[in-house]
C-alpha cells in the first residue's frame, strides 16, 4: 500500500489516497487537457444505433411500455430544482439549482442504467448467431417470434457475470429471444433480481466471492462450452457501444428541451460507477458532441472506490480496493466493483472530469430525500449521482445526475430501504 502511495507526484494526490485508504469520502479533479475522445469506437456506436433501431419493431411488441416511442428504449430526462434545494439543506452544501434527472431508473426492460449495453450485446449476438444458424431474417426481427426460431435459438447459450442489473438486463433479454442464459451472480446481488430471472427461465448460478471471481467463474464456464457467447463486463466493445447510444441521445434530448450546452453554459452528469462500463460509454457519446463543454463525474462507494484508484494509481485494473484494506459490502449492489475494467480506463480516463465517493448512510439518505421531495424510487446505487452534485465547484451550466436503477425493486424491499433512509435523516436532524 506505501508502493501504491509513494509512487503518487503530488500531495493533492496523496491526500486523495488517504481519504481512500480511510474509506471517507473524498472529490479528485485529475488534471486534464483537451478533450479528445478515440474516433476509432464511434463507428461502433453509430452500429449500435442502427441496431436499436432495426429491432425496435420487436422491442416494442415485446415489451409494451416500449410502444410510446416506438421500441425504443429510453428514459426521460426532468428538472428537479426543489430536489436541488432539499438536498442543500440537508448536506449543508451548495447545490446547483439547475439540476436534472436522467430517468434510467425507470428505463424500460430492466429498469437500469445497464440496460442498454446488455440488451445490445444480446441483439448483436442474435444477429451473429442467426446468420450462422441460416435464419431467414428478410421478414425483419419479428422473426425471432417464429418457434421455428426459437428452437434453434435455444440450442445457445449466453454466460454472463453480474452484480445484478447487467444480468437482468442481459438475462431478461435474453430469454425472450430464445437464448439459453446463464447469470453468475456475485455475494453482492439481490435476491430478488435472482428471483426475477429464474421466474423469466434463466439460470442463475450464486457465487459467495466478489464480482471479479463471478465474472471469471461465467469466463471458464462459456469458455468450455463451444455454444456460448460470453459477454464481458471487463472488456466489451459491445457493451460500451450500447452504453454510448445514451450519451448521444442525451444531447438530443438538451436540445428539446431548449438547453444550450456551450464554453459559459459547460454541461455537469454524475455517473454512477462500478466496472465503469456504464458510465464511460455515456462519457463517451457525450464527449463525441459536446467535448470540452461536458465534465462527467463518476461516483463510488466509499467501500469500492475501484475506478478512481486504479486512475489515480495509473495501474486501472492493476490495481483492487482490497490491495488498499477496502472492499467491504456495500447497500450500492450495482456499484459491488473492486477492481476496475483496463479497457473503460485506457478509452475514456482522459474524458473524466472528476471523481467522488460516497458513504453508504449519505446514499441512503438521498434515497429517502429523493421519494419525499421528488417523489423518486431509487436504488441505493441510483443515488450516488445526487449526492454528488456540485462536488467538483461547478455552479455554472446545466447539472445532471444520472438516476440509474429502482423501478423494478419490489415494494416491501424498497420499503424496507425508505424506512432506513428515513431513519438517518431524523437521527442527523437530532444530532
Ligand atoms: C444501478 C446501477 N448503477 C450504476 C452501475 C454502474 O455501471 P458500471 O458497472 O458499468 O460502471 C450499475 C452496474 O451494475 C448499476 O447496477
Amino acid at each position: 500500500m506505501q508502493t501504491l502511495r509513494d509512487a503518487l507526484s503530488s500531495d493533492r494526490d496523496r491526500a486523495v489516497f488517504d481519504d481512500l485508504v480511510a474509506g471517507r469520502p473524498t472529490v479528485w479533479v485529475p488534471d486534464r487537457g483537451t478533450q479528445n475522445p478515440d474516433t476509432a469506437f464511434t463507428r461502433l456506436v453509430d452500429d449500435a444505433e442502427a441496431r436499436f433501431r432495426w429491432f425496435a419493431p420487436l422491442i416494442e411488441e415485446l415489451f409494451p411500455d416500449t410502444r410510446e416511442l416506438g421500441g425504443i428504449i429510453e428514459s426521460p430526462l426532468t428538472k428537479v430544482s426543489t430536489l436541488s434545494d432539499t438536498l442543500s439543506h440537508e448536506f449543508g452544501r451548495p447545490v446547483p439549482r439547475n439540476l436534472w434527472v436522467k430517468r434510467d431508473d425507470a428505463l424500460a426492460v430492466s429498469g437500469s442504467v445497464k440496460s442498454r449495453g446488455g440488451i445490445h450485446e444480446v441483439l448483436e449476438t442474435a444477429l451473429t448467431v442467426a446468420a450462422d444458424l441460416g435464419v431467414d431474417l428478410s421478414p425483419g426481427p419479428t422473426a425471432f417470434l417464429e418457434e421455428s426460431v426459437r428452437e434453434k435459438m435455444v440450442t445457445r447459450r449466453i454466460v454472463v457475470g453480474s452484480t445484478g442489473n447487467l444480468g437482468m438486463s442481459i438475462g431478461l433479454m435474453g430469454a425472450v429471444l430464445g437464448f439459453s442464459v446463464t447469470v453468475h451472480m456475485s455475494h453482492d446481488a439481490k435476491q430478488w433480481k435472482k428471483d426475477k430471472l429464474r421466474n423469466s427461465g434463466v439460470e442463475v448460478v450464486e457465487h459467495d466471492t466478489d464480482f471479479t471471481e463471478a465474472v471469471r467463474a461465467g469466463r471458464r464456464a462459456a469458455d468450455a462450452d463451444p455454444r456460448a457467447h460470453f459477454i464481458d463486463d471487463e472488456n466489451s466493445r459491445s457493451l460500451f457501444a450500447g452504453y454510448a447510444v445514451a450519451g448521444r441521445r442525451l444531447a438530443g434530448q438538451l436540445a428539446a428541451a431548449s438547453v444550450q450546452v456551450d464554453e459559459d453554459n459547460p454541461l455537469t452528469v454524475y455517473l454512477p460507477c462500478g466496472i465503469g462500463g456504464a458510465p464511460g460509454g455515456i462519457t463517451y457519446g457525450l464527449a463525441t458532441i459536446f467535448g470540452d463543454n461536458v465534465r462527467c463525474v463518476f461516483v463510488e462507494p466509499v467501500s469500492m472506490p475501484a475506478f478512481l484508484l486504479g486512475r489515480l494509481t495509473g495501474l486501472d485494473d492493476g490495481v483492487s480496493v482490497t490491495d488498499i484494506g477496502r472492499g467491504e459490502l456495500t447497500v450500492a449492489d450495482g456499484l459491488a466493483v473492486g477492481r476496475p475494467s483496463g479497457f473503460v480506463g485506457a478509452t475514456v480516463g482522459s474524458l473524466i472530469a472528476c471523481y467522488a465517493t460516497v458513504t453508504d448512510d449519505d446514499l441512503m439518505r438521498v434515497l429517502a430525500l429523493a421519494h419525499d421531495s421528488a417523489a423518486l424510487r431509487l436504488e441505493p446505487s441510483a443515488c450516488a449521482g445526487l449526492l454528488a452534485a456540485g462536488c467538483a465547484g461547478e455552479d455554472r451550466g446545466t447539472h445532471i445526475a444520472w438516476l440509474t436503477g429502482g423501478s423494478l425493486m419490489p415494494d416491501e424491499e424498497y420499503a424496507a430501504l425508505l424506512t432506513a433512509g428515513r431513519r438517518l435523516l431524523t437521527t442527523q436532524a437530532r444530532n
